[in-house]
């Protein structure tokens, strides 16, 4: 088994964290009152640049908007199938003009940028997976998105029910490993949820509540080499099991607004 594993060059999206800081609080990790070191968080971020970079992706950068402190998680501002751009609209109002910036970003790279109708956090909850696009709701993106998403991109959109506040997106509680498989924590998803993962992947791998509270199901997989927080020591194990690469790069700072790799990076999928 291991070796067997291919990686794929990709395409990354992501926004320097010139403006990072928790000034509010959307989800259970963030506290106003507890200081963010700014230095930290930026070489923290440049690392995860350098390391995709050095594993032959390609990374290009919005610029990042003053009083935008939450920019930094370009996850969050759009969905990107075959070149095709599903926008976002944050249930956080304090989020909602990072939309402008990575329109003009789109814009300028001749793309059009669909705007939903209805509450749509991007691949935040978004998450392309082979043949169809599984998709989480219960905090952020709403059903009406998903039959949206659905009707753009005419690929069917699996929906998923969040229940955990502190999983409150969907790439906070699964990733994707390859077009067969993914990671995640079952119990951040309802029920029926849970039944659906367990008919769609039944060899996925399986994180603890610990793996997933150190951000491990916040990875980023090229098919081969996973990007992973290194709290998630199990769960970077299980992988190594199963023939993937863990590379392991430490966001911790970016954890303290709820995020970590994945939601650092977006894809474009042309
Ligand atoms: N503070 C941000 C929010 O709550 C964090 C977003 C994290 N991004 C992600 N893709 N999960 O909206």
């Amino acid at each position: 088994m291991p070796d067997s594993r291919v990686a794929r060059r990709r395409r990354y999206l992501v926004c320097e964290p010139r403006h990072f800081a928790v000034r509010y609080a959307i989800n259970p990790w963030m506290h106003p009152d507890r200081p963010v070191d700014v230095l930290l968080a930026q070489r923290q971020w440049r690392t995860l640049v350098d390391t995709y970079r050095d594993h032959g992706h390609t990374v290009e950068t919005v610029k990042p908007e003053p009083g935008l402190p939450d920019m930094v998680f370009a996850a969050n501002a759009a969905v990107v199938v075959e070149g095709r751009v599903f926008g976002s609209l944050f249930l956080a109002p304090e989020r909602r003009p990072e939309t402008v910036a990575y329109e003009a970003w789109f814009k300028a790279g001749g793309y059009e940028v669909h705007h939903p109708e209805s509450v749509c956090e991007g691949e935040g909850d978004l998450v392309p997976a082979g043949r169809w696009i599984l998709a989480g709701t219960g905090f952020r993106t709403t059903r009406e998105a998903h039959r949206e998403v659905q009707e753009f991109f005419g690929v069917p959109v699996i929906g998923l029910t969040l229940v955990d506040p502190y999983f409150y997106h969907l790439d906070t509680a699964l990733f994707v490993l390859d077009e067969e498989n993914v990671a995640y924590y079952p119990e951040a998803f309802s029920p029926g949820s849970r039944e659906v993962l367990a008919r769609l992947y039944p060899d996925a791998v399986i994180a603890t509540r610990e793996d997933a509270m150190a951000f491990g199901l916040n990875s980023v997989s090229d098919g081969r080499h996973v990007f992973i927080s290194p709290g998630a020591a199990a769960l970077a194990a299980q992988l190594a099991d199963r023939g993937y690469v863990p590379v392991p790069v430490d966001l911790s700072e970016f954890h303290k607004a709820g995020g970590g790799i994945k939601c650092c990076t977006q894809e474009i999928r042309s």
